[in-house]
């Protein structure tokens, strides 16, 4: 934990900060309260999704003769706090290597060679009855095809049987392979040529008349700068948009994957730690990489184009006391709000296990992934069990609620002019620490004059296993977002004794736990009425106005 200098007061976009920062003891927010500039249009209220490697899909769902009820009680919880399901993307590196077997007579097949590795999967008809019965009532899907065998009966064969198979309605989306940048030395150009005519192939042999494809699905960083030569050449989005992707109009959205950090190869590794997780600036500096190409598919295919369609925190699986624990609860949060206050649309966060030869040189072999914010089922990494981060999905959802005009804006540190909310130049004095986002309701009386939420969130770092003294904490001064500085708001806490805890059970989200999937212990919620709002180091507070 770092020391930090005291500052007096710092400004940008006309909104005035003070940080008094002699212990990072408080921070006063000096507004304007009202609805900024960059806010986002209206929030999709299936922001927090997910993505569901194929090969592990029913790991999760279970199969109809055996459901799998944490599975379905953790994804209720979500779809009970906004009134919509969390979408699920069935996809991953798995999908280009899934066939469709009509006699097959369970619901998915993996073919593990002796030494361990999956090789293939096979789905038949009870596959599309566990997405369509398991899941909860509305969960719309998208479906990864294979694109590596280039093989487009294989293809058409697996997204027939989706469009045969599921609910009318319920399939929003195709996908053309998975991180095609990684294989087959695509190019914007040789890709395109590939995916506009088996997009517009699927199309007319299913009789799909509206768009109906999710392109990209891109595993590499966009290159910084980004209007170069070499990030042009670049396999994304934009490149294949720019190429003819969507001459035919079958594009309906883009989406690229990230993954901040890894583990597949040892230096990558090293810097996989939790205090570089746990870091506002850091998340920031990444995902203001996509700022371009978000802006950019936004202007082509309209506010909702652009989805971050698998991600996690650390790939190749997550790191066991890094990605498993409240720290990742914390990135969870920051990033899913931080992406949506640049527009991106949704984010699927990823769920399943290593692959083995992923990497040569890979951290994780066997079982399920660390960075899953549940295990399903027993596995060689552990017992059937939920972890810290999936409570973050509940203070997202809960943010949402059922309002569908719901506006973000990161207020502190705030945006630059260049889009940026890494106020380097200016100072973030919390050294990526403090982090607010408003949220701003046009259907309440608070309207675009103050937000009717805030979300605030202090990631310094709290270690509960090296725990000494008084934990730190910052009392946040919003009272200039309030209508009056004695306007009585409520507020609900995510909390864990640190941020190394790993077990849900020491996780709570406005008092609850949710380790057996559903919720557990008193509701506890707090009214202040001076505004001012303590959070301690590694924890996250929702205030909630109702005005
Ligand atoms: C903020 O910190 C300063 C300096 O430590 C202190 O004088 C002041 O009382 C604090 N204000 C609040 C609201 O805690
Ligand atoms: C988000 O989109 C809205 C509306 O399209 C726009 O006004 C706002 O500036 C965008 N924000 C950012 C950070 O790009
Ligand atoms: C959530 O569940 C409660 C209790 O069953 C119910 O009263 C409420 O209407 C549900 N909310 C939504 C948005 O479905
Ligand atoms: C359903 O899942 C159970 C538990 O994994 C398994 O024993 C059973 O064989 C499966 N049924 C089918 C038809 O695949
Ligand atoms: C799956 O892989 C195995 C081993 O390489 C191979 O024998 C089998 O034909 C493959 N299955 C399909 C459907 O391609
Ligand atoms: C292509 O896929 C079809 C349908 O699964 C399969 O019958 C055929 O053997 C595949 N072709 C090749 C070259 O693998
Ligand atoms: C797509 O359809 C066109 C026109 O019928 C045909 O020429 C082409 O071979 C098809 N491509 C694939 C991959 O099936
Ligand atoms: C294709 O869809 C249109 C519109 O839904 C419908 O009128 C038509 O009958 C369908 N054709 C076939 C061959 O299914
Ligand atoms: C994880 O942390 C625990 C407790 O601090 C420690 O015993 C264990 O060795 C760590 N495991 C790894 C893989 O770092
Ligand atoms: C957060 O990350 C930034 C950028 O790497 C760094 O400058 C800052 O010191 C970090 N903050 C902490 C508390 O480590
Ligand atoms: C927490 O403290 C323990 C004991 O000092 C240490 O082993 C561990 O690495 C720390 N964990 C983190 C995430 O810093
Ligand atoms: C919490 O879960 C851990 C395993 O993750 C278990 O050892 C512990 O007993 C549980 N504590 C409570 C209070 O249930």
């Amino acid at each position: 934990m770092k020391n930090l200098k005291p500052v007096t007061s710092l400004s940008f976009l006309g909104a005035l900060v003070n940080v008094s920062l002699a212990a990072l003891t408080n921070l006063t927010l000096t507004g304007p309260a009202n609805l900024p500039a960059d806010a986002s249009p209206p929030l999709n209220p299936s922001l927090a999704s997910f993505s569901i490697e194929t090969a592990f899909f029913v790991s999760y769902t279970g199969n109809i003769s055996s459901p799998n009820p944490l599975t379905r009680s953790l994804l209720e919880n979500l779809k009970n706090r906004t009134g919509v399901p969390a979408e699920v993307r069935i996809g991953g590196i798995t999908a280009d290597s899934t066939y469709w077997d009509g006699s097959l007579d369970t619901a998915l097949f993996n073919f593990i060679d002796n030494q361990g590795a999956l090789q293939n999967t096979t789905i038949g008809p009870q596959f599309w009855d566990a997405v369509r019965e398991l899941l909860p009532e509305g969960t719309k899907i998208t479906v990864n095809l294979d694109l590596q065998d280039l093989n487009f009966t294989g293809a058409l064969e697996v997204a027939t049987s989706a469009v045969e198979g599921l609910a009318p309605d319920q399939l929003v989306a195709f996908e053309i392979g998975n991180e095609p940048d990684h294989y087959l030395s695509f190019t914007p150009k040789s890709y395109t040529e590939i995916w506009r005519p088996w997009s517009v192939n699927i199309s007319q042999a299913l009789n799909i008349t509206e768009p109906m494809f999710q392109l990209g699905a891109t595993a590499e960083d966009p290159l910084w700068p980004y209007n170069t030569p070499a990030a042009n050449a670049q396999l994304d989005c934009v490149s294949a948009l720019a190429a003819g992707a969507n001459d035919e109009n079958t594009v309906r959205y883009c989406s690229e994957h990230t993954y901040q950090y890894s583990v597949c190869d040892p230096a990558r590794t090293r810097v996989a730690t939790l205090t570089n997780l746990v870091n506002h600036t850091r998340v920031a500096q990444y995902l203001d990489l996509w700022q371009p190409r978000i802006n950019s598919v936004r202007e082509q295919l309209g506010d909702d184009a652009f989805v971050i369609g698998e991600y996690n925190s650390v790939s190749c699986s997550g790191r066991n006391n890094v990605s498993n624990t409240f720290g990742q609860a914390l990135w969870l949060l920051d990033t899913t709000f931080y992406a949506a206050s640049i527009n991106v649309s949704r984010l699927y966060i990823h769920q399943g296990g290593p692959l083995a030869l992923q990497s040569a040189t890979q951290l994780n072999h066997g079982g399920f992934s660390f960075y899953d914010l549940w295990w399903p089922v027993d596995n060689l990494n552990g017992p059937t069990q939920v972890f810290p981060s999936y409570s973050a999905y509940l203070f997202v959802t809960e943010t949402l609620g059922i309002s569908r005009n719901l506006r973000i804006s990161n207020i502190f540190p705030g945006r630059q002019s260049n889009g940026s909310s890494i106020t380097t130049a200016l100072g973030d004095d919390s050294s990526g620490q403090l982090v607010v986002y408003g949220f701003w309701d046009e259907s309440l009386p608070s309207g675009t004059d103050f937000p009717s939420k805030m979300a605030l969130l202090n990631l310094q770092a709290y270690n509960a296993t090296d725990a000494t003294g008084e934990r730190p904490s910052v009392t946040f001064d919003i009272s200039n977002f309030l209508p009056s500085s004695d306007t009585v708001v409520t507020v609900r806490r995510l909390q864990a004794p640190g941020a190394d805890i790993k077990a849900a059970n020491a996780t709570t989200w406005a008092g609850q736990t949710f380790a057996e999937g559903v919720a557990s212990g008193e509701f506890v919620e707090e009214k202040v009425s001076n505004g001012l709002v303590e959070v301690e180091a590694s924890g996250a507070a929702l205030v909630i106005l109702e005005l």
